[in-house]
């Protein structure tokens, strides 16, 4: 039995895989006449109305509650609600505030768990990515991706999806919002050594992708007054752009706050991929969804 908890879960090989399958014109009915569950204890509109048609196109049946409907650890442990998931359904999706969770529950090996963003990853989101750019570009291998902002969750599944897949990887943090030694290692670990700075101008000049994230991320809107200011001058804009390469193009996960973290005119001109991302969410879902029950 696989999970997916984070994108390094995968081998390089695996991930290449998932992406084909991603890419199938002709999806397998793997899920016929089965159960999807999706848990979230935090909003979404991208990840759950993407899991949720990936699991119908997979001939499945999606079932999403809210975190509060089953009361994880707390009416019940997370391991009695997975265990009790695994009775009615070939697959469990998460999205929860504490990674560890999604651990104890991948730990039992009663039903495949995929993490549907925590605190730490969001894989699905890095698969989306990695489809996009492989799309856009025709290639993922040798393409640099510059990513500003909080080294967060998104940062670090994209981080490991590119680096993976051969591309280069340049990260611009504040001081103190950047990877930590443990995501360093684990990067390493998977082969990537991403280029670190704390100026944006040095990992923006010639790369061929601009990534960034909110500054906020769900879970954190107590240091949001903080985190603006130390965010200040990471935001992107047409200037910042201008110091990339010039075919390159500016990617988001959304939701974006413009005028934060994105200037309008980035976000919503004629660089910006962030719909085909959106879009190709439900095709890396697909893909991964399809090969993880095949395991
Ligand atoms: N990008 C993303 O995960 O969006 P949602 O939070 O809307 O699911
Ligand atoms: N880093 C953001 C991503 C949202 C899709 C968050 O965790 O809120």
């Amino acid at each position: 039995m696989r999970h997916l908890l984070e994108i390094d879960d995968l081998t390089p090989t695996e991930l290449g895989a998932v992406l084909a399958l991603a890419e199938t014109p002709d999806p397998p009915s793997v899920l016929e006449g089965r159960g999807v569950a999706l848990l979230f204890e935090k909003p979404s509109a991208r990840t759950r109305h993407s899991m949720e048609m990936a699991v119908v196109a997979l001939g499945g049946h999606p079932v999403t509650v809210r975190g509060e409907e089953v009361g994880l650890d707390e009416r019940e442990s997370a391991e009695d609600v997975a265990r009790t998931l695994a009775c009615y359904h070939a697959l469990v999706g998460a999205r929860v505030f504490d990674h560890r969770v999604l651990d104890r529950m991948a730990a039992l090996d009663a039903v495949p768990i995929v993490n549907m963003l925590s605190d730490k990853a969001h894989p699905l989101q890095g698969l989306a990515d990695v489809l996009t750019i492989g799309r856009h570009f025709g290639r993922i291998s040798g393409i640099t991706v510059a990513y500003l902002g909080d080294a967060n969750n998104v940062a670090r599944s994209l981080a490991l999806a590119v680096g993976m897949l051969g591309g280069r990887v340049r990260i611009a943090s504040p001081l103190g919002y950047g990877m930590g030694p443990e995501d360093l290692d684990r990067l390493a670990l998977a082969g990537v050594r991403p280029q670190l700075s704390h100026r944006v101008e040095e990992a923006v000049e010639g790369a061929d992708v601009v990534y960034t994230d909110v500054w906020t991320s769900m879970g954190q809107e107590a240091e949001k007054a903080a985190r603006h200011r130390a965010f200040e001058g990471f935001g992107i804009d047409e200037q910042v752009m201008s110091l990339a390469s010039p075919e390159a193009v500016f990617m988001h996960c959304l939701p974006a706050h413009r005028g934060e973290e994105v200037a309008p005119a980035v976000v919503d001109g004629p660089q910006s991929l962030v719909w085909r991302q959106a879009e190709n969410r439900m095709h890396a879902a697909r893909g991964a969804l399809a090969w993880i029950v095949q395991q």
